[in-house]
Parts: C-alpha cells; structure tokens; sequence
C-alpha cells in the first residue's frame, strides 16, 4: 500500500489542471447519470430526491468531477465523498471542484477498504482502483459493504487481453531498476527502454496503449506501477461472486456480445449453446482490444435492474455526434467506425434518420411517433426503434429513462 500511496504522491495520475475545467468537462464511463440510471436504477431514478454518492479512489477528480457537475445539473441534492490515499491527488480534485463552484463534495483520505464507515451510498463509483490494491477482492467485499439498500456500482479494471504487451514491459523495468531509484529516474530508463524496444516487441505491437505518450504520470502508471492486475471477463465474474456481487452489464454492451461480434453462421450457432458469461470471455478473446473493463454491479441475484424499452421510455442520447450518425444513417446506411482497431458496422432502420434529432432526453419513444408526418404505424415504428435501440445500446450511444406512466 505505501508503494501505491508514494507513486501517487510523485504522480497524481490522471495528470490534469484545474484551469482546464473552464473549457470543458471529461467525461466518461462509468458514472455519467444516464447510465447510472439506466444500468441500476432501470432508468427511475428521481433526481430531486436526495442521491449518496462514493468515489473510491478518486484520484485526481476526472469520474468525481463529471458525476458532481451532472448531479447539480438536474439540481440533485447530491451528497458525494470522495476517498482516495494521495493527497497530491485530493489537492488537484480539490481544486478542480473549487474551480466549477461545486459545493456538494465532502473530500475524505482513506482506503477505500474503509469505505463502510463514510457510507451508506446509493451509488458507488471505482475506476482504475481495485487491480492496484494488494488485495482486490477485499476491495470489491468493501465496496459491497458501503452500498445502501438498493444501492450500485459502477467499475473500471484493466482488461487482460487489451494490454497485452504492458506487463512484459513493467517486468523488464523491474528488473532494471535500482534498489530505492527515485521515481523520475524510473521513468528516465523507462523512456531509454520505450526508445530501444525492437518493432517485434508486444508493446510495440500493440498500437492502443498510448496513455504513456504525452505524459510522464500516465507512463509511470502504465509502465511503472508497483501494483498492477489485470483481468479476463471470467475473472470478473470469479471476483464479484466471491463479494455477493451481480453483473448487471459490462459497457459498452456490444463489446461483450457475440451477436455483434460474429457473422459466420457456424461460428454463431456454435456460440448459442454458451451461457451469457462465456459468450462474454469469447468476445474479450475474439477482440483483442478491451484494455479496461466497465461494467456495473449490485449485490442481488439475478440483477433486475436493467432499463427495458417501452413506448412510454425515454431515449436518452449519450456520448454520440448526432449529426455525422444521421448524415451516416440517412438512407439506411449503417453506423460505420472504428473502435481500438475494431471495424464497427451497425445496421440503423430507415426511421432511425428521421428519430434520432427528435431525442431531446424528454420526449418518450410514444411522443416521438406522435411528431412524426406522415404518422408511422405502431407496429413498423417499434419493430424499428427496437432494432435501433439495440445497435445504439450496444455502442452507449443510447440509454432510457422512464416517462410518465
Ligand atoms: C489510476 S488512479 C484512478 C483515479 C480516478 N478514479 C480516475 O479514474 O481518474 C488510482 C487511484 O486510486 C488510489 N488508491 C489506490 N489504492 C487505494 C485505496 N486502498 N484506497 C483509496 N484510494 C486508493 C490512488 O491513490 C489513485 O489516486
């Protein structure tokens, strides 16, 4: 644990300036509210009512920062606790906050395996936390033990497959260092072996781990870490079954699902007979690209928390450029892109073009139909929109909230 505090300490990782918050918001998975409502609170949660919230290991703010600034905005009385180790890192999130005026974060330095005595939380976020720990299954069993009654977690942990190439890397610089070497120096040899490495090396033949190019705390974190796990999808499901946890979806869905994923009619027969979480474990395999895991879990078994579409949902736009997507769509095109590497082509139904800019995060699916001239049939019009929810869905481009009923 000293080792991770003093590298955090020397590198508050992610390296950001409070003055950048004047230009704009990061923001990410998980956390965002959309999906928090949509993945754990089957899209009803009311934001007027008072929402507890943890980030554990908040670092230098960037899922403290989002998750504050969204709250205020719906005029949640939100109340959020940050907990992280560094205090370097607390001073920039500190600043951060300050910076935006937000005033609904109590800042706390702690372990987050002390989670329980700042709780309970209805909402708990960990990105990038739980593979550094020492122990990380008693990470997610103190997480678990910090929800409230019908509270949820959302999670980020590096992925194995995608960071193939990293822990090669860190083994050859361990075995380099000096005994007590002072950080920078480390990422001085860190930067003379990144140079020297031949182009037949995993890490240079692994083109998407770039977080160590701009900036030396991202390299120290990549490359340097005294403390660095990864995980396989079954490992996942291995470790939140130890702590009474329940997936309820990874994020991005269509990641993880072989319906996307494979087109090959043997191949996809084949993959029918495997449970839900072997499918998963295949599209990691198949992919190759997944360098971190986001995924969000309750204590309950089977997790019923999911949005379901409905005429009377919401759909809520999320992390998509609405004008390149219709300009795609427009005539019945696919949503074509890349993805780390990955070529992603999804099919839209023709009335997707036409749906899409009526999204304004307030209008159900049912009041959407009802704007539209000439006025589509129910039938034709959701065989559709569910079609198209599915592709959004899977590329977190589209989540749901519940309308009134
Ligand atoms: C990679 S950073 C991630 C920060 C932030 N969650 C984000 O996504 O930007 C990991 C953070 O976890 C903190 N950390 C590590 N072990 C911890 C523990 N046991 N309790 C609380 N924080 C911890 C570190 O100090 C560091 O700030």
């Amino acid at each position: 644990m000293d080792a991770v505090k003093s590298q955090y300490e020397a590198y508050p990782y992610p390296a950001r300036d409070p003055a950048e918050e004047d230009k704009r918001l990061v923001t990410g998975s998980p956390s965002s509210i959309a999906e928090i409502d949509h993945y754990l609170f089957a899209g009803r949660r009311d934001w007027s009512q008072p929402f507890r919230v943890l980030v554990a290991g908040g670092g230098t703010g960037d899922g403290l920062i989002m998750i504050a600034q969204q709250l205020a905005d719906v005029g949640c009385p939100a109340e959020i606790t940050y907990l992280d180790l560094s205090e370097a890192s607390r001073a920039i999130a500190e600043a951060r906050a300050k910076r935006r005026g937000l005033s609904n974060i109590r800042f706390e330095t702690a372990s987050l395996l002390d989670a329980k005595d700042y709780g309970p939380f209805d909402y708990i976020d960990c990105c990038g936390v739980l593979h550094h720990l020492p122990d990380p299954d008693a990470g997610f069993a103190a997480l678990k033990l910090a929800l409230a009654p019908g509270g949820g977690i959302g999670i980020m942990v590096y992925g194995t497959v995608g960071r193939s190439g990293v822990y090669d890397a860190q083994a050859m610089l361990r075995a380099l260092r000096k005994e007590d070497e002072p950080a920078k120096s480390q990422v001085e040899t860190a930067k003379h072996l990144l140079k020297a490495l031949p182009d037949s090396n995993q890490f240079r033949r692994n083109p998407f781990l770039s977080d160590h190019t701009d900036n030396d705390a991202g390299l120290f974190d990549l490359l340097l870490h005294s403390q660095d796990r990864a995980y396989l999808v079954p490992e996942i499901y291995e470790a939140l079954g130890k702590a009474g946890l329940s997936l309820v979806s990874f994020v991005a869905p269509m990641n993880y699902d072989t319906d996307f994923l494979v087109s090959d009619a043997k191949l996809k027969a084949r993959l029918t007979r495997l449970s839900r979480p072997e499918r998963e474990a295949f599209a990691e395999l198949l992919t190759g690209n997944l360098r971190k895991h986001v995924f969000y879990c309750v204590p309950e078994d089977p997790p019923e928390r999911v949005a379901q579409f409905g005429e009377d949902m919401i759909p809520v736009l999320h992390d998509l450029d609405l004008d390149t997507i219709v300009k795609s769509i427009a005539g019945g095109k696919p949503i074509k892109g890349r993805r780390e590497g990955l070529k992603i082509e999804v099919p839209m139904p023709p009335l997707a073009a036409e749906v899409l800019p009526l999204c304004d995060g307030k209008r159900s699916f049912e009041e959407i139909r009802q704007m539209m001239e000439p006025l589509p049939g129910r039938d034709t019009f959701y065989d559709q929109m569910r079609h198209a929810y599915r592709g959004l869905n899977g590329l977190n481009m589209m989540l749901l909230r519940q309308g009134a009923e």
